[in-house]
């Protein structure tokens, strides 16, 4: 969205009144006193970096009074350290000439680096895992297996405490770790500190035995099966698809949608069609009308009046939905899986779905465009995670999810769409819920017409993101139509999605009568929201305790990503992404008139000091910044260029 600012700072500003003050449309109302230009903004920021480098990056005073303090006190840039590591991530070189044109001014002559580079140096798993007694490749292992060789390459400690160590009791990483000097003994054994040794406490991981069943395509999914069975002969009770379909939906829907379906799942061709005959009524009860009973057992969700922090790819990862919940949020769901890649049993999928023990409510979301993926998918959970819910992402605006018939389009594919609800939903012991948007086209909304169907198809509640695909962030949501569709979905509740950023944007948001909301972009920019909402207050956050937070990501990032070079880089990377939202905050204290809106583009401004100014950057070179303040140095030839920019949410 830092790039989005700038689209929607033409954005009409909704009605809404704008006090006697109004400086330029789109542009956050800044004192004048704090208003500066672009070059001296730059200048300031160039200037005071350069000032007293020093290997202490925790020298901020924590508790310091940003009024009164003095600019350059605070920024502790460490030098002299260099990295073996290199950039994790590394683009096709057409990507990468596309992503150099792009950043302008972040790094972009320097090259790029192969994520191999990293194994360069790298210790054997054996000798890292104490457990393990010997190397299991032998003589063909490429890994160093001399730990004092390389202990001697290994770079400098990023600092004297190991988060894992004085959590659990005992760190992982062993040697490899960045903080290892924490806990290595005389001779390098990996310490460890009894009474406190606890296993890391994230829940919903993939199962080794699971993952080669997924890959070997040994799973069977018997109720899926049944469930697709029953489908493939007629629609359950309710509306048929083709009474709720409006004219010519389904055929401006996405292309290819109903022959993708054996390609998806080349093990299960025929057995979802598009439904046909009638309903059957009477007849011997069988194991499929068995199956239908389930739903009435389900577990309930109740997150009425709750605060939900929204699915949000690549930002809303485990580290960031635990500085959310520290913050009041109620609810949390893991970021949108790909059902296909889960279904394979891709570890990286699969890490989309682990929960904190700290997210008490939490549901995973689920994309996909077929019901027998998805319905098979929802089986896989059922039997193997801990969830509170599962969501349908029929909000999705990618291209690629779009194309193959997923997402949005879905709202277009009302039969595949019933399909797939109450596919899922006769699957899962857990309730379904859908996240929608209006519809596709800016001026065609379709939720309401969707929302009576979605509750008669057996969806425990629906989330509407007031906005069409085509619109994307350009303009206000519509909280006008989001009013109208809470009557159309009751007595299912109804959760309203867009532009919150103050409490009074969640009170208002309420009035319509929505059964509560959800927060995305605004947890992005102000994790504290969520207390603001709940204490009916502005909180005028210092810059300090702002590092703070910040710093406590990089904690839980390096518990859950890892300590050693990989982990830290990575750990770097989630908070760059991060950082590229959080610098569209404007503190309370700066501003002319209150609350910031999210629709309003920060002008450039000079902060209460040193490190607030820093923190309203727009440029990766000062992300970066504040990522070596907590991470130590970037390793060489680092590149950073944020992933939602290149994908659909910005
Ligand atoms: C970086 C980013 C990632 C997102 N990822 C998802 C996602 O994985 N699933 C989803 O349903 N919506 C996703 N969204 C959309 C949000 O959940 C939300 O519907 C939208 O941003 C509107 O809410 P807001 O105005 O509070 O930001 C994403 C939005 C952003 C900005
Ligand atoms: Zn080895
Ligand atoms: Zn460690």
């Amino acid at each position: 969205m830092a790039e989005g600012a700038a689209e929607v700072s033409a954005a009409s500003d909704g009605g809404g009144d704008l006090g006697t003050v109004e400086p330029e449309r789109g542009v956050a109302p800044i004192k004048p006193q704090y208003l500066t230009t672009k070059e001296q903004f730059h200048e300031f920021l160039e200037a005071k970096g350069q000032e007293k480098p020093s290997q202490d990056s925790e020298a901020v005073d924590p508790a310091g009074n940003d009024l009164a303090e003095p600019e350059a006190k605070r920024i502790r840039l460490e030098d002299g350290q260099t990295e073996d590591g290199q950039a994790e991530e590394a683009a096709e070189p057409g990507e990468q000439l596309q992503a150099q044109k792009r950043a302008r001014g972040q790094n972009k002559c320097r090259p790029h680096v192969k994520p191999t580079h990293y194994d360069k140096n790298k210790l054997c798993p054996s000798l890292v895992q104490e457990s393990a007694a010997k190397c299991f490749y032998g003589d063909r292992c490429r890994f160093l297996h001399d730990v004092g060789h390389y202990l001697e390459t290994k770079p400098a400690d990023l600092g004297p405490s190991c988060v894992l160590f004085e959590t659990f009791g005992r760190c992982p990483y062993g040697v490899t770790c960045r903080f290892a000097g924490a806990h290595l003994g005389p001779e390098g054994q990996n310490l460890v500190r009894e009474g406190l040794v606890q296993a890391p406490p994230v829940r919903n991981g993939l199962d080794k035995a699971l993952q080669q069943q997924l890959r070997k395509r040994k799973i069977h999914f018997k109720h899926a099966e049944q469930a697709l069975r029953q489908l493939s002969r007629g629609p359950l009770p309710g509306p048929t698809p083709e009474a709720t379909v409006p004219e010519g939906r389904e055929a401006e829907g996405a292309p290819g949608q109903d022959n993708c379906d054996s390609q998806l799942a080349p093990q299960e061709p025929d057995t979802v069609g598009p439904p046909s005959g009638p309903l059957r009524t009477f007849g011997p009860l069988t194991d499929e009308d068995v199956v239908r009973l389930r739903p009435r057992e389900k577990r309930r969700l109740d997150i009425s009046g709750k605060l939900y922090l929204a699915p949000l790819t690549t930002c809303g990862n485990l580290p960031f939905r635990r500085i959310c919940k520290r913050f009041g949020a109620d609810v949390t769901c893991g970021e949108m899986a790909v059902c296909t890649n889960l279904l394979q049993g891709q570890t990286s999928e699969w890490a989309l779905l682990k929960r904190h023990p700290c997210e008490d409510i939490f549901g995973v979301q689920l994309e996909g465009a077929f019901p027998d993926t998805m319905t098979k998918c929802a089986e896989l959970l059922n039997r193997t995670i801990e969830v509170d819910f599962v969501d349908i992402n029929v909000g999705c605006p990618i291209d690629l999810v779009f194309k193959k018939g997923g997402g949005c389009a879905l709202m277009n594919r009302l039969a595949k769409f019933q399909q797939i609800v109450r596919g899922m939903n006769q699957v899962l012991d857990v309730p379904l819920t859908v996240k929608l948007r209006t519809g596709v086209q800016e001026r065609v909304n379709l939720a309401h017409r969707l929302l009576p169907d979605l509750r008669d198809w057996g969806a425990a509640l629906v989330t509407l993101h007031g906005r069409s695909r085509e619109q994307r962030y350009t303009k206000l949501a519509d909280w006008q139509y989001i009013e109208q569709c809470v009557a159309a979905a009751s007595p299912m509740p109804l959760f309203g999605n867009g532009d919150i950023l103050s409490y009074e944007d969640a009170n208002r948001a309420l009035q319509t009568g929505v059964a509560g909301v959800m927060i995305a972009r605004g947890a992005l920019l102000k994790p504290w929201l969520f207390t603001e909402i709940k204490e009916q207050r502005h909180w005028d956050i210092s810059s300090s305790e702002r590092l703070d937070i910040l710093r406590d990501f990089t904690h839980y990032g390096l518990e859950h990503w890892g300590s050693d070079t990989q982990g830290v880089e990575k750990t770097r990377r989630f908070l760059l992404e991060w950082l590229s939202f959080l610098c569209r905050y404007v503190p309370v204290g700066l501003l002319e008139r209150l609350p910031q809106r999210i629709n309003e583009r920060p002008p450039y401004y000079l902060g209460r000091n040193y490190l607030e100014t820093l923190m309203a950057s727009q440029k990766a070179a000062d992300w970066i910044r504040i990522s070596e303040m907590l991470l130590g140095p970037v390793p060489p030839n680092f590149v950073f260029l944020p992933k939602h920019k290149a994908n659909a949410y910005k």
